[in-house]
């Protein structure tokens, strides 16, 4: 593989570890958890693994050489820093004994279940050593769900004589690793199942994970593009730059680049739905910035929107609601329409009230709310142009203000979409020190005999070295959820709080940010240099942390 100069310098790289996982470990076993919420209900679905103690890792004088075969999984979307957790379980597994192996199953979950493997060699990992991406064994988006699945993977797993899983997923694949922990563990294979944190979202966090790895790296690649922009803007005065976003559901990803790169407007799904507000409603409240703006002789700014604001528009998300329920009941009898029958199709059987939010919406946005839903039912927003709607709402009633006397500038917008962009960065220095910890932490709980764990790191805004290290149930993080049309298990997702302290600080400020120009210019990632530039955390996790 030819590699950049600075992929090259970047494998020397050592990650930094806390002090409890330097060395041997044992565990500290706290009191027994229970779930977020339903608690009977997931005690009742997970009997083997509910109710588990929380775990951290302390030093031990004792060394562990325990014999154990590991196979590890990468799951869904692409974080910066995926390498890093394998590579630390890789040193971790071979560390505890060098006959120990690790093997990579290829393209995700898939791999499992297709019996698509790789072993992991030392040559091999070095070669990814603080890289971005999840090239190294790939990953996807399989559903690990049917008992044919979990045995299928048996024969594998039986085969290499592997003793653990290690899935690094979102709020969806951890949550599929908890189900395959609790049905190995029900059958008395004695293979464990550990899950690890990964998501740009950020949405995979509660009181025990502070923060999924990959949202550092990606948040701060975007901020550099976006204050890039800002400075264009600036420069030219003569655009209206409507940015987009990733980050499926939640608006982590938004509001951690409003903070740090100080846009006129960041809007926020989850305020929108606090506030009942409808689409023209957000029109209007963007318009009354742009002509405020026009009226200081500011003809030019930037928005930033939330990729998942279009659910969290309340009647936009009412109609996706029963749309999944339709979809999911209805099979070949609407998947082989055309077009323009599966349309008609889906207004025939709409409530009243529903059919008239999906006739008013543009046609690109109607069909894909009426598309398939991705594995785990989720829809497909990232293919939703939410930042070219609303640049053309905006324009039109910009010219009915311009008619009324209410708006006398000018309008000139362009659109971006920040997503793909960040998910393969090169790891920050906090990504590959939090991943090469999660990554040693899983080979831990592994080595001490634990299954239906995430491995955690903790303390993060502490010098790494003060990071604490563990295990939590999943269980813990679980609750009951409508998908597909059924109740079902699953990790609660994360959305951003709006009496959180980061969703404060942007409301202390955006006023300002509208009206004046505040931009900042974060610049790019910097792996070499002072620390405040090098390792400075996100301002989510700051104003999460600060005591
Ligand atoms: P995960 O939840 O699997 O981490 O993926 C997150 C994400 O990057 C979202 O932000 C985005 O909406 C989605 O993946 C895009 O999916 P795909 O990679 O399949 O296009």
């Amino acid at each position: 593989m030819k590699k950049s100069a600075l992929q090259n310098a970047r494998k020397a790289y050592v990650p930094k570890l806390p002090k409890a996982l330097q060395g041997a470990v044992k565990i500290k076993e706290g009191a027994p958890t229970q779930s977020v919420d339903n608690q009977e209900d997931i005690k009742k679905l997970f009997p083997n693994t509910y109710g588990m103690p929380f775990i951290e890792f302390e030093p031990s004088g004792e060394t562990n050489s325990k014999k154990m075969n590991v196979g590890v999984i990468l799951s869904g979307g692409q974080a910066p820093g995926g390498h890093n957790v394998i590579t630390g379980l890789f040193d971790a597994v071979k560390k505890l004994n060098p006959e120990n192996r690790l093997y990579g199953f290829i393209l995700g979950p898939g791999g499992l279940v297709d019996h698509n493997y790789k072993e992991i060699t030392a040559d091999f990992v070095d070669e990814y050593r603080n890289t971005g991406g999840f090239d190294m064994i790939g990953s996807g988006r399989t559903k690990l769900e049917k008992e044919e699945q979990f045995e299928k993977g048996l024969e594998i797993i039986r085969e290499l004589d592997i003793n653990a899983i290690v899935i690094i997923g979102g709020d969806d694949s951890n949550t599929n690793a908890c189900v395959l922990a609790e049905y190995y563990k029900a059958k008395g294979y004695g293979v464990q199942v550990i899950g690890c944190p990964k998501t740009i979202d950020g949405d995979l966090k509660n009181s025990q994970i502070e923060t999924s790895f990959g949202f550092d790296t990606a948040t701060k690649t975007y901020s550099e593009l976006i204050g890039n922009i800002e400075r264009d803007c600036n420069s030219a005065r003569k655009y209206w730059h409507f940015i987009k976003l990733m980050g499926r559901s939640a608006s982590h990803i938004a509001l951690e680049c409003g903070l740090q790169c100080q846009p006129n407007i960041c809007l926020i799904s989850e305020e929108v739905k606090a506030k009942n507000l409808t689409l023209n409603q957000i029109v209007d409240q963007i318009c009354e910035v742009i002509a405020y703006r026009a009226s200081q002789g500011n003809n030019f700014g930037v928005i930033l929107v939330p990729e998942g604001l279009i659910e969290f528009i309340p009647s936009i998300g009412k109609l996706i609601e029963e749309l999944n329920d339709l979809l999911a009941a209805h099979g070949a009898d609407y998947r082989d329409l055309d077009k323009e029958a599966q349309r008609e199709y889906i207004l025939a059987h709409l409530s009243d009230e529903n059919k008239n939010t999906f006739a008013t919406l543009p046609d690109g946005v109607a069909r894909q709310l009426s598309l398939d839903r991705d594995p785990h039912g989720n829809v497909q927003v990232s293919l939703i142009e939410t930042e070219k709607l609303l640049s053309d709402m905006c324009e039109a009633r910009l010219k009915t203000w311009a008619e009324e006397g209410k708006f006398n500038g000018k309008f000139s917008a362009l659109h971006h979409f920040f997503g793909y962009e960040g998910r393969c960065a090169a790891p920050s220095n906090f990504d590959a020190d939090y991943c090469y910890a999660l990554g040693t932490s899983a080979a831990m709980l592994i080595a001490n005999g634990k299954t239906g764990y995430m491995a955690i790191v903790q303390n993060t805004t502490a010098p790494t070295d003060e990071w604490k290290a563990g295990g939590v149930p999943i269980t813990m993080m679980m609750n009951m959820e409508r998908r597909n049309g059924e109740m079902k298990p699953v990790i609660r997702k994360a959305l951003v709080e709006l009496d959180g302290a980061p969703f404060k600080e942007l409301v202390a400020h955006r006023d300002e940010w509208a009206k004046e120009t505040c931009f900042i210019y974060p610049g790019p990632i910097q792996y070499w240099g002072p620390t405040d530039v090098c390792d400075a955390t996100t301002k989510t996790l700051a104003l999460e942390q600060q005591k």
